[in-house]
């Protein structure tokens, strides 16, 4: 090696740099990895056959009639991703008070995961367990004559809910509704109906975020009156998201989860020095979003960005990462 200019006004013991020196040395003290293991894409599956639409404030991002959303599953298997999230598009004309489309043998999302697990049956499929796709008012919950989110009532209903996702077939179910107790009820149930080997991914730590509207576009389903900050949480809030993980613990979640993932970097970061269950984080819509704009404009470099983000997430703490990207990055991981 050649030797270096040096300056009598420095005399330096440690130099940092060295160890930056050449794209080598620097692979071999990289901290983070990000790989196509950490990654769990969100796909929408909506009504029909033969389509797919895409979703104006999600660019790249589609619903998928079933025939075409099980060729992108098999694609994405291909690709070396592990795991899907599905939400469904529900027909306004299938969408009551009470959210009972949720829970029908024959629903959107129970025909999707079936299907799904004929094609593709070793990718793992996650289900969502709220009941916002699926009621009129657009809430995650019941409400009362007053507008009132009502818990218990509710966790009854998300119950049969991940019930007839589990006879499905679904590996994981995800409640993201943020109501109390909700991770014990369907864990008692999923055991009792003999279950045992369905998981729970629990949406622990939800944030009452703005970064959710282009998903709320996607699936038509942002509330028809008020806001959901009576279950989800404040985003000013960090010990409690502590509790709510805490609890979720105790009630037999296999994988907690942050949401959204980048306003909350700390949280993730909290919670990986209290648990040693693996945490995934949600990259959420707001958030792709937000990439997906300045990179059409050119006013940034829309992978190298990508990876930056992602891999922030993971040095957080986070071990899985729900993105919109995960096809994007599988591809770029190749
Ligand atoms: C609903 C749900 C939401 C998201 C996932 N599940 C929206 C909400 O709570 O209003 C948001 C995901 C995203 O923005 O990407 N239970």
């Amino acid at each position: 090696m050649t030797k270096a200019h040096t300056s009598p006004l420095t005399d330096l013991l440690h130099r940092p740099r060295r160890l930056r020196r050449t794209p080598a040395l620097r692979r071999m003290v990289r901290e983070t990895h990000l790989t196509v293991n950490d990654l769990i894409y969100p796909l929408f599956v909506m009504e029909g056959e033969g389509q797919k639409v895409e979703i104006a404030s999600m660019p790249g991002c589609y619903r998928y009639a079933l025939d075409l959303l099980v060729k992108e599953v098999l694609e994405c298997w291909e690709l070396g991703i592990n795991a899907i999230a599905l939400f469904p598009v529900i027909s306004e004309s299938k969408k009551d008070h009470t959210g009972s489309e949720s829970y029908n043998p024959q629903g959107l999302v129970q025909q999707t995961v079936r299907s799904i697990k004929q094609a593709v049956p070793d990718i793992v499929v996650i289900t969502d367990v709220a009941l916002d796709p699926f009621t009129t008012h657009g809430h995650d919950g019941l409400i009362d004559e007053n507008g009132t989110i009502v818990n218990d009532p509710t966790v009854e209903v998300l119950v049969k809910m991940a019930l007839s996702q589990a006879a499905s077939g679904t590996d994981m179910v995800a409640p993201s509704d943020m109501m109390d107790g909700r991770v014990g009820a369907i864990r008692k149930a999923l055991d009792a109906e003999g279950y045992i080997n369905v998981g729970i991914l629990a949406y622990s730590a939800k944030y009452a975020s703005a970064y959710y509207g282009p998903f709320r576009d996607a699936l038509d389903s942002a509330p028809k009156f008020g806001d959901k900050k009576t279950y989800q949480m404040d985003t000013a809030n960090a010990r409690e998201a502590l509790k709510e993980v805490a609890l979720d613990i105790a009630e037999g979640a296999d994988i907690v989860m942050v949401k959204p993932a980048l306003a909350y970097l700390d949280i993730i970061h909290q919670i990986r020095l209290e648990t040693n269950l693996p945490i995934a984080a949600y990259n959420v819509s707001g958030e792709y979003a937000m990439i997906k704009a300045a990179a059409n404009v050119g006013w940034i470099d829309e992978k190298k960005v990508i990876l930056e983000t992602l891999n922030s997430i993971k040095r957080a703490g986070a071990d899985l990462i729900l993105t919109y990207f995960a096809k994007e990055v599988a591809l770029m991981l190749r």
